[in-house]
């Protein structure tokens, strides 16, 4: 394993090294078109670099370099894959601090609570996937005695990863650390809000990696993404973003019939019953809301069901912790929420926030001060607001916020409440918060979600299945059977003897 990066823990001098570059064939290179756009500091507001503009033409390149590299990284046995990507884990840990800081500067999501832990969770996520390689096996299928019947697993060829910019280094290695161990080579886009620390961890694994496996573009959705999508040479493509878009991502594979997965939004409830520990769940409403996070998440509790004999406390509780967080510059130890992505984001959830105080019988309770710091007068800080008062009906409790806005919806009936927690469109994860554990086995059995946790709010795990139903999108990851699912296919072999 050789490092020839230096660490660079300046996160400004980092961004400003990676400026203006796509990864291709092992090399930064700018765009074809010398295009480039604005990457912004969401606290300050300041530019801190700029990011490779891809279109057709960046695509073709990237895709030609990794259908290419591909060949003789499927030769190698799953073993001696999984080691190199374990090397990958090893230097990706090396720099974690570096990549923090990056992730920190261009999304103003704070370093303590959000990014340091993001930057481990990547590389966490690279040893989990090393260890899979041998474990690419096949079937032998008692078909008939003359015969020996067998199933092997394939790589698919060229995979093509699309993420967004809340989480992009762990959604990312959540679907590149699979699709390399099971033999593909990986062509990913990054998002545009977010190219810099997705561009920085290519860097680090094409220390180790053969060039061309793996290939970074950044660009706009239309232009870079969709001819992705779209390519010939791409056989599989891997989602994770809005449901919009996630449609728009299914129907053109569809055209070319090649397996997609698909990881979109959440309105995800957390059910508070009368004699759950209360403690308990107002940290788990604060983690689970991932106020941190500046609410940022497809798996936050925006939906907070909470019967009527502890309502009150149970606000009350949740609104002086969300008041005991500081907001203010990603970049300091101190800070516990930083800022929403962009003017869009920003936009938009300021939008449902005029909307929610609109809302017949609403109840806005705003928390944690505003930053005073002169330099972060620009910055995109929202505070966290707490909506009581509304039912399940209103809009703010239909649509994705992605924001630091939750609706505690009061209850009596176990029945109805059941009833209107699954009344979503989406079915990403859910909570129930109860001491009875008849409630516990009955809410986890009949809530329409992919993942159910009673009295714990865990994000994401190695080795747990992660995904939704419904509109929360198509397929599952993070686990040995999600890599074999999607990112190998399966062949029959029949040798006949006779
Ligand atoms: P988006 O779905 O538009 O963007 C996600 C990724 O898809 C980005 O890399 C983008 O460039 C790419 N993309 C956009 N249009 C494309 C196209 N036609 N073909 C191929 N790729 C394309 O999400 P956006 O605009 O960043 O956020 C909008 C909303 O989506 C958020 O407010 C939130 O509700 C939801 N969202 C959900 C996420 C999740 O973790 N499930 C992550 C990000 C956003
Ligand atoms: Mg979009």
């Amino acid at each position: 394993m050789s490092n020839r990066l230096t660490l660079t823990l300046d996160p400004q001098a980092l961004a400003t090294e990676l400026s203006g570059h796509h990864l291709i064939n092992g090399a930064l290179v700018p765009a074809k078109s010398g295009k480039t756009f604005d990457v912004i500091n969401p606290a300050t507001g300041d530019v801190v670099a700029q990011a490779a503009e891809g279109d057709a033409a960046d695509v073709e390149a990237a895709v030609a370099a990794a259908k290419a590299a591909q060949v003789e990284w499927a030769k190698m046995t799953g073993r001696q894959r999984g080691k190199l990507i374990g090397e990958c884990g090893a230097l990706l840990t090396a720099h974690s601090e570096e990549i923090g800081r990056l992730i920190a500067l261009e999304t103003g999501k704070a370093l303590r609570t959000e990014s340091r832990v993001e930057a481990g969770v990547l590389a966490d996520a690279f040893h989990f996937h090393a260890g899979l390689g041998s474990e690419l096996k096949g079937e032998t299928i008692p078909f008939s005695p003359d015969m020996l019947t067998l199933t092997v697993r394939e790589p698919i060829g060229v995979v093509g990863a699309i993420i967004p910019w809340n989480v992009p280094l762990m959604l990312m290695a959540l679907k590149i650390a699979p699709a390399l161990v099971a033999g593909n080579a990986v062509v990913v886009k990054s998002a545009e809000e977010a190219p810099l620390a997705v561009l920085r961890v290519c860097q680090i694994m094409n220390q180790v990696l053969p060039a061309g496996l793996f290939n970074m573009l950044s660009g706009f959705g239309p232009e870079c993404g969709a001819p992705l999508v779209a390519h010939k040479d791409v056989g599989k493509v891997t989602f994770t973003g809005s449901v919009e878009t996630g449609k728009i991502v299914y129907k053109t594979a569809a055209e070319k019939l090649i397996p997609v997965t698909l990881e979109l939004g959440g309105k995800s409830p957390m059910i508070v019953m009368a004699d759950a520990d209360m403690d308990k769940a107002i940290a788990g409403a604060v983690s689970g809301m991932r106020f941190t996070r500046q609410g940022q998440s497809c798996t936050a509790c925006s939906r907070i069901f909470v019967h009527e004999d502890i309502h009150d406390a149970f606000v009350a509780k949740l609104k002086a912790k969300v008041d005991a967080m500081v907001m203010g510059d990603p970049l300091d130890e101190k800070t516990d929420i930083g800022t929403i992505i962009s003017c869009e984001q920003f936009d938009k959830v300021n939008g449902y926030i005029k909307l929610g105080k609109e809302t017949a019988g609403s109840v806005a309770h705003e928390c944690s001060a505003m930053p005073t710091d002169e330099k972060l007068q620009k910055g995109l800080f929202v505070r966290p607001v707490i909506f009581t008062g509304i039912g399940n009906d209103a809009r703010i409790a239909r649509e994705e916020i992605f924001g630091p806005v939750t609706c505690v919806i009061k209850f009596s009936d176990y029945e109805e409440m059941l009833e209107q927690a699954n009344d979503s469109d989406f079915g990403l994860a859910a909570t129930v918060w109860t001491t009875n554990l008849k409630t516990a086995l009955d809410a986890t059995k009949r809530l329409e979600a992919g993942f159910v946790q009673v009295n714990q709010n865990l994000v994401v795990q190695p080795g747990l299945s992660y995904g939704g139903v419904k509109q929360s999108g198509i397929g599952k990851e993070a686990t040995l059977e999600a890599m074999l699912e999607h990112f190998t296919h399966k062949k029959t072999i029949i040798l006949n003897m006779t």
